[in-house]
């Protein structure tokens, strides 16, 4: 049974962690040769389809992290694991932040063409990201590096 846990697990951090470093480093950038009236539209469509997928990899990373920890059991968990579940516990409350605080505002935005509103809420959410993919990576050195 660990195999299949570590196996789902390692899946959904690839789809979370991975997506993010995507849309940061390589979507983001290439964004920049469009019209800056295109630009928030596309960023919407593509964050709307991304989330759904992290809001399913969120639910396989927990379900597959309680797997493991209940054949590791407590006593046996290093520091490194018990890092990255606080890490997960902080990455899971700035998702829903994102999701469900700060996305729907940027929809909104751009319900009434308030393009200049869409991007500036864009950037925030942007920022967020950037501190999620980083707490993700931090998660994956703990109990790879750090343990
Ligand atoms: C986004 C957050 C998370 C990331 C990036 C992450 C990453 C990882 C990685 C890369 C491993 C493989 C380590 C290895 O086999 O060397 C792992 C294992 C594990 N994860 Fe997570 N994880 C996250 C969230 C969670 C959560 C929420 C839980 C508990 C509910 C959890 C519990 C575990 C356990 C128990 C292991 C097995 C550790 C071992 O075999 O010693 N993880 N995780």
């Amino acid at each position: 049974m660990y195999k299949l846990w570590i196996f789902l697990h390692l899946f959904g951090v690839v789809v979370w962690v991975g997506g993010m470093f995507f849309v940061l480093h390589c979507l983001r950038p290439a964004l920049a040769d469009l019209q800056p009236a295109l630009r928030p539209p596309l960023m919407v469509g593509v964050l709307e389809r991304f989330f759904r997928y992290v809001t399913a990899s969120i639910v396989l990373i927990w379900v597959s992290g309680a797997g493991l920890a209940a054949g590791i059991g407590r006593q046996a968990m290093q520091h490194g694991v018990l890092t990255m579940i606080v890490l997960a516990v902080v990455m899971t409350a700035v998702f829903g932040w994102i999701r469900l605080g700060q996305f729907p505002r940027v929809r909104q935005a751009l319900a009434v063409s308030d393009l200049p509103g869409a991007a500036a809420l864009l950037e925030r959410l942007r920022r967020l990201v950037l501190l999620n993919m980083v707490l993700g990576i931090l998660a994956i050195a703990a109990v790879t590096i750090w343990r």
